[in-house]
């Protein structure tokens, strides 16, 4: 099916699992570089208050709310997806690009639940992708992560090492990592595909109307700290320090929120502008952080102290996971601009701002 139609100036990109952390940053950074946004979201994992934050920052600006169209559903839905395309083409907009975040992404649940996860996770990426295809359109920026990695042993990781995913979530990553490049080096194809792997986002929009939902108890380390600091939990379990690490405790990449959002604006930036290709992109600020540093940090800038106790290691976990971001510094019109100290003032005024999320 061939479309052709007039183009507006303006390019319209849809967003799936928007209204999710960092879908609805992005939505917010794509806005106020004056995209056109459809974002569709079945809000399993989300609230559709983060959308109407968005609209709130902007104060409301007609022109800015006329830029957003949100569609709840699910993306293993054919039928679903179709209408939301030939919707946006009746309306005189072809989608342009696809920054494709909707997904599950505990670990934890993924072990329990595996199926769920390739259904939710491989299905429903595949079902988008024959629709992108259906309606031309050529360009999808993934969200992967620095999970696909592994256990390497060596850090800062670099896009060319081995992908080796440990448990269904990443191992779903790491499929449709391998789905993309078959069909981009199929003959008939010009897809654009970025693969961005991402490293530990954390923090939130500075205004504070906007940040990290989880719906259930947190797994990771900067929305628990966060908790423990609103009183919520009395203290915070740090696992293990006894890792080969300078302080013995895990030590990741950690990276505003906003920093990645504006990543995911000048990847999309980056491919509408030049030839088919795919490309693999660590998004990370390049800085490894232990827990205990994340923790100290967090009470000096925000005045908490935060209780812990060192417990056994977690199952499944890395001693340190730091990215290689060169190639997406060179690539890119784009380097992170935030430090920790922002992402633990921003992270605790969302949370301050909103003991009960959205
Ligand atoms: P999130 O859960 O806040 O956002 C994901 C969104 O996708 C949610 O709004 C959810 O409702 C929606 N969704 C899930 N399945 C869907 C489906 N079948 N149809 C429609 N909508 C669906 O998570 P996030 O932290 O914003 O992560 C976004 C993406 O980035 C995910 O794919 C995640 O795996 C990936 N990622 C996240 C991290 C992280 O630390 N947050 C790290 C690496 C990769
Ligand atoms: C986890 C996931 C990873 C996912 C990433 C971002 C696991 C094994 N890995 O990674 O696949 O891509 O989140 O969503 O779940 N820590 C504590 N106490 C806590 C929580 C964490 O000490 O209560 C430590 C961990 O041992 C780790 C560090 O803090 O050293 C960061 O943990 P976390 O925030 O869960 O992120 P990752 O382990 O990188």
């Amino acid at each position: 099916m061939v479309f052709k139609l007039l183009r507006k100036h303006m390019k319209t990109i849809l967003v799936t699992g928007g209204s999710g952390f960092i879908g609805s940053h992005t939505c917010l950074c794509l806005l106020k570089n004056k995209y056109k946004i459809i974002v569709v979201d079945s809000n399993v994992n989300s609230s559709k208050l983060s959308l109407k934050m968005i609209k709130k920052i902007f104060d409301q600006n007609k022109e800015v709310m006329e830029e957003i169209i949100f569609h709840q559903g699910d993306i293993r839905d054919e039928k679903f997806l179709k209408k939301v395309f030939l919707k946006s083409l009746n309306n005189g907009y072809q989608i342009d690009g696809v920054i494709h975040f909707a997904g599950l992404k505990s670990v934890e649940e993924s072990i329990k639940y595996p199926l769920m996860y390739w259904d939710n996770n491989v299905s429903g990426t595949l079902t988008l992708i024959k629709v992108m295809e259906l309606f031309n359109c050529e360009t999808i920026v993934f969200s992967s992560s620095a999970t696909v990695y592994g256990s390497s042993e060596i850090s800062p990781l670099k896009e060319s090492f081995e992908i080796k995913p440990l448990n269904p979530y990443g191992q779903t990553k790491a499929t449709i990592e391998y789905i993309l490049d078959g069909i981009f080096r199929s003959s008939k194809s010009n897809l654009k595909v970025a693969n961005l792997r991402y490293f530990n986002p954390i923090g939130a929009h500075c205004s504070g109307l906007m940040g990290e939902e989880p719906l259930n108890k947190p797994n990771n380390l900067f929305p628990y700290i966060c908790l423990v600091a609103a009183g919520k939990y009395k203290k915070l379990n740090i696992y293990g320090n006894d890792w080969p690490t300078f302080d013995g405790t895990g030590v990741r990449d950690y990276i505003h929120v906003m920093d990645l959002a504006e990543a995911h604006f000048s990847t999309l930036k980056f491919l509408l502008s030049n030839k088919a290709q795919l490309i693999n992109l660590n998004i990370g600020t390049g800085i490894g952080t232990s827990v205990l540093d994340l923790i100290n940090k967090f009470s000096v800038v925000n005045d908490i102290i935060i209780p812990f106790e060192i417990v056994d290691r977690r199952p499944g976990d890395v001693a340190s996971l730091v990215a290689n971001n060169q190639k997406a510094i060179s690539i890119l019109d784009w380097k992170p601009q935030r430090d920790l100290n922002n992402m633990c003032a921003d992270g605790w005024n969302w949370q301050k701002r909103n003991p009960n999320g959205y």
